[in-house]
């Protein structure tokens, strides 16, 4: 024990050693290249920024809020299941980001890959599926939006609705309710999702995953599509602009797309936890997620089959292996057959079937031209 102890605080010390030079030549060199502005440097300082941020606290720090717990912005739950997630056993808490108007997407998603119960009965696991949303923003539907909800509530018994606008500036809040409602009644829940309501999850592939990481049991487990050192967009005409009041630094910690994302319980907990110390007022949620992950040293990792903001190739040899692929509305139901049909495994088979696929998939992901789907990687795993 002592000894395992030496070894792990030397090799401790010997870390925080690479990082200081690390630091050091990476500060002199920005120092250095400062007359200097081509492709090269400013790919190399947006490297450097990278590293910085997330080696260091200096981020969250400029983030952090000194507040009692009666400042800590919290809003009243409109439409709530306490009782939802009582069972010892659920494997995965997913919640879908919607907005009150979205009541054909969350109906698509209740027949295909959201349908707790073809998750129990065909893949034997206890997942629970729940809508979180706002209220109705727009003051003149207000009332009769809200009185839709409701309805659709007492059928389907799957939504959390807080008292807060839905709109694209309060999805930080949407994003606070959801590891809120984790914490408070879903802890024990093995795995946390959050997606979009245009987005497509292939739920065999990713229940048969969640099994394999629960036999090995994981933690500090982080994984989607990662942003890697993305800047924050100061162009005011974007819908994602971000003021230097907001965010000071030229690069965000890294990230995985909201549009899905995947977390062990620990991170649920840790990452609550650094949300209630943070300035919450920047409205990019998954930026915002990333920062309160970065703040308890958690690190994401990169799956190649979780898309970003892109969609799948249609092809059967992709099917096997995807998890996500984002912008399905129309159709959604059309690829949950496709994709789910038992048919897709046999193809990918034995030798040859291996063979032929890894072929379709170079040649349908490894475009010389930029196509925004999974990456070329991808092929080869
Ligand atoms: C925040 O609170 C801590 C301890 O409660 C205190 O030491 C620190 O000075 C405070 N910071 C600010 C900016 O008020
Ligand atoms: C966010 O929600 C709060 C509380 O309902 C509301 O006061 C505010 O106007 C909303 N912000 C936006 C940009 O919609
Ligand atoms: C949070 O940051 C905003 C600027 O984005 C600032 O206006 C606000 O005062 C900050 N809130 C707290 C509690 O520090």
């Amino acid at each position: 024990m002592g000894f395992r102890m030496f070894i792990s605080s030397r090799r401790v010390r010997k870390w925080q050693c690479v990082r200081f030079f690390a630091t050091c030549f990476i500060l002199s060199l920005m120092f250095f290249w400062r007359p200097f502005d081509n492709h090269i440097v400013s790919h190399m300082k947006s490297y450097s920024y990278r590293y910085l941020i997330n080696s260091y606290d200096f981020v969250s720090d400029t983030l952090s809020v000194n507040r009692s717990s009666e400042d800590v912005p919290s809003f009243q739950y409109l439409i709530n299941h306490e009782e939802k997630c009582q069972a010892q056993d659920v494997l995965l808490l997913l919640f879908v980001k919607t907005a009150p108007e979205n009541y054909e997407r969350r109906s698509a998603i209740r027949k295909t890959w959201g349908n707790e119960e073809y998750v129990r009965s065909q893949l034997n696991a206890n997942v629970k599926t729940l809508f979180a949303l706002g209220t109705p923003s727009n003051p003149l539907r207000r009332e009769e939006l809200q009185r839709k909800l409701v309805w659709e509530d007492k059928v389907y018994n799957d939504i959390i609705q807080q008292d807060f606008a839905d709109s694209f500036y309060n999805l930080t809040l949407k994003l606070l309710l959801q590891f809120n409602w984790a914490n408070t009644f879903c802890p024990h829940a093995k795995f946390f999702m959050t997606a979009d309501d245009d987005i497509f999850i292939h739920m065999p592939n990713l229940v048969e995953y969640l099994q394999s990481l629960e036999q090995i049991g994981v933690e500090d487990f982080w994984i989607g599509h990662v942003h890697r050192g993305a800047p924050p967009i100061r162009d005011k005409k974007s819908k994602y602009y971000v003021s230097y009041e907001m965010y000071q630094w030229p690069a965000y910690p890294d990230y995985t797309a909201g549009a899905a994302y995947l977390i062990s319980n620990d991170v649920t907990a840790k990452v609550y936890e650094a949300s209630q110390t943070l300035n919450s007022s920047l409205y990019i949620d998954d930026v915002f997620m990333g920062i309160c992950a970065n703040k308890m040293g958690i690190v994401p990792q990169y799956h190649v089959f979780f898309s970003g903001e892109g969609k799948t190739p249609y092809h059967p040899c992709i099917y096997d292996k995807m998890m996500t692929s984002h912008g399905h509305v129309q159709d959604l139901q059309n690829l949950w057959k496709e994709a789910t049909d038992p048919k897709v495994k046999t193809i990918s088979k034995g030798f040859f079937g291996r063979i032929y696929c890894r072929l379709i998939k170079i040649a349908l992901l490894c475009k010389l031209s930029y196509v925004n789907t999974y990456p070329c990687r991808a092929a080869f795993v």
